[in-house]
């Protein structure tokens, strides 16, 4: 039936390949570096909380609709009965989806100059080594960003089952295995038990502090890959014997849970670095966030571990680098699936033209980063996610025929009714989600 379209060819397969979404750079180096500036626990707990309460149910509206519908997210409000005057929420993703991967990808490629940093340092090549992360030159960024890109639409070119959930399949456990390692490694080495303190221990004086709790909301959304049609178009492509709000939570205890791990690493890694000698306070006392984790801490991290180092550092940026393509893919595919629905182009066509205009846009950030680059983040993750996300829930819960919602969550699931699932959830949809986001949403902007 879904020749054309594709469709995952198996459970695991989907929750591989939204999984592989779900985690990414968002997960392992987002999530602890907010939470490092937020207070530790108190950050982890409000962001917990809210992924269950309100992206879990947005989730569950992304997969059901797009499932429904058989479409992406412009061709899913063409189709549905009342879904016309949405059309331009369909719009809105395809923008933010593509703002989005335009972004990732620099960040991405940096990961990726990590690897190569790592591999010219081993075979002791140190001039490329150091023009892999000479972070001032405009061709070391561009270079690796497009390498990126590529790797991203030679995957999303294979198809969905073909490129997507081969390549999630086989990436995700290489990751989680990674993860668990460095782990280990991490917390063996002098200083880690800080870290573990600073981590565990919330400051709950700060958790009724609006910049957190916008954070942690912000962070949920893009955790789950919400509010771009990433997940709508995933959901298109899932069997309709799937019971949607099982593996939906699946999906999202692997998000929440690979998140809490990653905390586990960076954290008391970081911790560790202070003690090998390396500034991991700010100026202003501190603890320093962002890039400077990835690009500052970590690395000098490695490099206090003498001629073991590089290898450390080329098994932690070649994680990050994965984490980042199995989301990646997901970006890409919503303008992809848009083009290969509606405008009826084929697959390594359209995934030729969006591949490319996007590198093109992540070359305009490039060359004026200091201008543009925190601007599009802003717009697409702090903006775009959260409205199109009320919209989804509005949608759902006001306009679509109410059977037809049911009719579809019950496929997969034929005891839904007599679930909790089916008492909470219409509930969360209608009026405690939008309500909460936009509440969050107006306290962020107008504060
Ligand atoms: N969820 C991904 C991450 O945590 C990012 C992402 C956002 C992926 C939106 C797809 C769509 O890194």
């Amino acid at each position: 039936m879904s020749s054309v379209r594709g469709e995952f060819s198996s459970r695991i397969g989907f929750i591989m390949a939204a999984a592989g979404s779900a985690i990414g750079l968002g997960n392992i180096w987002g999530f602890p570096g907010q939470t490092a500036q937020n207070g530790g626990a108190a950050f982890v707990v409000v962001y917990i909380i809210l992924s269950f309460i309100i992206a879990y149910p947005v989730f569950i509206a992304e997969l059901t609709i797009g499932r429904y519908s058989q479409s992406n997210i412009v061709g899913a409000f063409k189709t549905i009965e009342g879904g016309k005057k949405f059309k331009f929420v369909g719009y809105m993703g395809v923008t933010a989806a593509s703002l989005i991967f335009a972004f990732y990808g620099i960040i991405a490629g940096w990961m990726l100059s990590y690897v190569f940093e790592a591999i010219f340092t081993i075979a002791g090549l140190t001039e490329i080594a150091n023009w892999c992360v000479d972070s001032g030159s405009v061709s070391r960024n561009i270079f690796f960003m497009g390498t990126f890109g590529l790797l991203t639409m030679y995957i999303v070119s294979g198809g969905v089952s073909n490129g997507i959930e081969k390549w999630s399949a086989r990436l995700m456990p290489i990751l989680v295995f990674i993860l668990v390692a460095m782990i280990v490694f991490v917390l063996m080495q002098d200083g880690a038990f800080e870290g573990l303190v600073f981590y565990l221990n919330p400051d709950f004086s700060k958790i009724t502090d609006s910049k957190l709790i916008i954070s942690a909301l912000g962070q949920a959304f893009f955790s789950l890959s919400l509010g771009v049609g990433t997940m709508l178009v995933y959901g298109s492509y899932i069997k309709k014997e799937e019971n949607i709000p099982t593996i939906g939570a699946l999906v999202t205890i692997a998000d929440v849970g690979i998140a809490f791990l990653a905390g586990f690493l960076i954290i008391p890694a970081m911790f560790v670095a202070q003690t090998n000698g390396v500034q991991i306070y700010a100026a202003d006392g501190s603890l320093i966030a962002g890039a400077n984790i990835a690009f500052q801490v970590l690395p000098g991290l490695f490099k206090s571990l003498g001629v073991v180092g590089p290898v450390f550092s080329f098994i932690f940026f070649a994680l990050m680098t994965i984490a980042a393509l199995t989301s990646s893919i997901s970006m890409l595919e919503v303008p992809v699936a848009y083009a290969v629905d509606d405008l009826k182009i084929n697959r390594k066509k359209s995934t030729m033209i969006f591949g490319l205009i996007i590198m093109i846009v992540s070359i305009i950030l490039i060359t004026n980063m200091d201008l543009l680059f925190g601007l599009v983040i802003s717009i697409a993750t702090q903006w775009l996610q959260p409205i199109i996300g009320v919209f989804i829930s509005i949608f759902i819960g006001w306009v679509m025929n109410r059977n037809h919602v049911l009719n579809e969550l019950k496929q997969g699931f034929p005891e839904l009714e007599k679930s909790m699932f089916f008492k909470l959830w219409p509930w969360f949809v209608r009026v405690i989600c939008p309500t909460l986001i936009l509440l969050i949403f107006y306290t962020s902007v107008f504060e």
